[in-house]
């Protein structure tokens, strides 16, 4: 039984040579007597022919149903000039089968196994073997694994050390809720399984191993969207002795031969590095999308003494205004502005003024509220020409930032700016704030996580003080830095806090009592008490990052096997009820009806 070549990867060079095949039928075509098979397995389709004088395999090509198993060997020929096919690379040869084995049959798929798959996504989860027999899921999981394979020898190269770190273990907080698995020895105690390799990386930096990385497995009970899954990889990545440069540098060299092994394409170092203020400023986004420009412009100079109450009166309590141009955007209905301003209402905003320029002079619902002066002054601060629409909106910073930046994305797509799958921006943010507060939680967090060390100034003024007041907790920030890739966060990571007294510190703000930090972290406590070097590190999105290289939208299309929406696997039925009894007797558990 052996396979002397992939059917992908028969070629001219083999034309006169005997090779064996192994795959799966595609279809079958009679045409006038000979019997044409396109044979499938992961490298592609290769046509096989039964001619009527091979007495022995003919009727067994004429018993071929789609899917069926096969082995065929047989003489490799060049097609004849008519029937070339130019959409396949095998489309210049044909195998002429002398010798064909079924070695499975197979009932009809609930689906056709094709390029394209209308199928619902529910069904395609429940047969994901007969899903990922579609090209493009198999083309979607060699790449991955070209990922993995150059982010491995980069790192081989690189002097990295590849440790694994526990999945039953004490949780880490990244702001998600933990997975939990009750003990059997320890009845009434759990363990929770990793939301990042976070807390033992960093002890794997106290123990002297200077330069980690992990693909690791990470499991976080969060809500689930087309970017997030319940279990996820990182690419997780910790060093020692270094500065942000110093990660940054790694990582710019782990993205060119990751492009390099998979795409094999060749991409352009170092990112550009844009602070969190600016990137909230120039974009409304702390993951911009660098492909297009339609950048936002403040343009509450324009309006400062302007007699529409609405600004005004934005504008008197610290607020701004700011505006942002869609080229060609004229032509947008009042239905369709009305529809977009609904929208944007969902992002924070309490109305969206616009403003078309045309060859006649501007056209507004509400030109009516401003002077000549201040229309010309909007149209020139962000450069209209006749053809374009101008939005603008007033009121407090960050949420203009935040739903003009979601009006960026949107218009950007209409205009098909963000599809353009073969160009790659790259940027990093840094500067991070690092605290937020939290309305909802009446509490200051992390913006990253605890064990994210502060700016070099702020660092000594949050060791020097007790209390240092909302405004000061603002201000703060952090030595942290994420990588953007086409608006997508890719990954996160910072320096982190190598000394108890800070980390205490940190603790502290974020509410964490004393002994509610010694219960919860003070193994790490202890640890940057035994000569903790300074260390930092960071962790890519696996899943995000083959999900942008394949060019799909879901990352669920670059897992083998994924969740649905509901956390649910269709195809082994997961999660399951378990027997009242197994779950008293062996882990001392209960379930009690809810009442509702
Ligand atoms: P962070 O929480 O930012 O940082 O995660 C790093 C990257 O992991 C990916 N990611 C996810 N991918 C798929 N599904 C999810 N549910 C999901 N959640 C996160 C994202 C994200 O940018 N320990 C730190 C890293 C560090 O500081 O070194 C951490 O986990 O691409
Ligand atoms: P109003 O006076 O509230 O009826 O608003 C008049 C127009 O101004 C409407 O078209 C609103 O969409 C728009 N508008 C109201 N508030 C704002 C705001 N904060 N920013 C931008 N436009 C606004």
């Amino acid at each position: 039984m052996k396979r002397t070549l992939y059917c992908g990867e028969v070629g001219k060079e083999h034309v006169g040579k005997k090779i064996t095949l192994n795959g799966w039928v595609q279809n079958r075509r009679d045409h006038g007597g000979v019997i044409f098979i396109d044979l499938r397995d992961r490298e592609g389709l290769v046509q096989l022919v039964f001619n009527p004088d091979q007495k022995d395999v003919f009727p067994k090509g004429e018993s071929l149903r789609a899917e069926f198993v096969v082995q065929a060997a047989g003489e490799v020929r060049s097609r004849t000039p008519e029937t070339i096919n130019p959409h396949l690379t095998t489309g210049e040869v044909e195998v002429w089968v002398d010798s064909l084995d079924i070695l499975n049959t197979s009932r009809t798929p609930p689906f056709e196994i094709s390029e394209f798959s209308n199928a619902h996504e529910d069904i395609r989860l429940q047969y994901r073997y007969l899903d990922l027999r579609r090209p493009p899921l198999q083309k979607n999981m060699i790449l991955r694994h070209k990922i993995v394979q150059s982010t491995r020898d980069f790192f081989v190269r690189n002097r990295f050390l590849d440790l694994e770190t526990p999945f039953l273990t004490k949780s880490t907080p990244e702001g998600a809720r933990d997975f939990l698995v009750p003990s059997r020895l320890t009845q009434g105690a759990f363990y929770a399984l990793p939301q990042s390799p976070q807390i033992f990386k960093q002890l794997l930096m106290v123990a002297g191993f200077d330069r980690y990385y992990q693909i690791a497995r990470c499991f976080r009970d969060e809500d689930l969207r087309a970017d997030r899954q319940p279990e996820f990889t990182q690419i997780d990545i910790e060093m020692s002795f270094v500065e942000e440069g110093d990660i940054i540098e790694i990582v710019e060299g782990l993205m060119k031969a990751v492009f390099k092994g998979s795409l094999g394409k060749d991409i352009d170092t170092p990112f550009p590095r844009i602070s969190y203020d600016q990137a909230m400023k120039r974009f409304g986004s702390d993951k911009p999308d660098l492909r297009y420009g339609m950048e936002i412009q403040d343009v509450s100079h324009v309006f400062k003494n302007t007699g529409f109450k609405v600004f005004s009166s934005v504008l008197a309590s610290n607020g701004v205004v700011r505006a942002i141009c869609y080229k060609g955007g004229a032509s947008l209905s009042r239905t369709e502005i009305d529809k977009l301003t609904e929208w944007i209402k969902g992002f924070g905003a309490k109305g969206l003024a616009w403003l078309k320029v045309t060859d006649q002079g501007p056209e507004s619902s509400i030109a009516k509220f401003f002077t000549a002066e201040e229309l010309a002054g909007l149209q020139e601060a962000v450069e209209a020409q006749p053809g374009d629409i101008v939005f603008f909106g007033a009121d407090q910073e960050m949420v203009v930032a935040s739903y003009l930046g979601a009006l960026r994305v949107e218009l950007a797509k209409r205009a098909g700016l963000s599809d353009k799958s073969d160009v790659y921006r790259f940027c990093w943010i840094v500067d991070f704030p690092l605290f937020e507060y939290s309305a909802q939680d009446k509490k200051w967090n992390s913006v990253h996580h605890p064990f994210t060390r502060p700016s070099a100034h702020d660092e000594k003024a949050i060791l020097s003080c007790d209390d240092p007041g909302n405004d000061a907790l603002r201000q703060y920030k952090s030595r942290a830095y994420d990588i953007v890739l086409n608006g997508t966060e890719l990954g996160g990571g910072s320096l982190r806090i190598h000394q108890k007294q800070l980390q205490e510190k940190i603790f502290k703000v974020l509410g964490i009592s004393p002994e509610s930090a010694k219960a919860k972290f003070g193994f790490l406590l202890d640890a940057l008490d035994y000569g903790a070097p300074p260390h930092g590190g960071l962790a890519i999105g696996l899943d995000r990052l083959a999900a942008l290289l394949a060019g799909e939208d879901s990352i669920r299309d670059v897992i083998a096997y994924p969740k649905t929406q509901k956390g649910a696997d269709p195809m082994s039925g997961a999660p399951s009820p378990v027997d009242a009894q197994q779950l008293f007797r062996e882990l001392g558990l209960r379930q009690i009806e809810k009442k509702s």
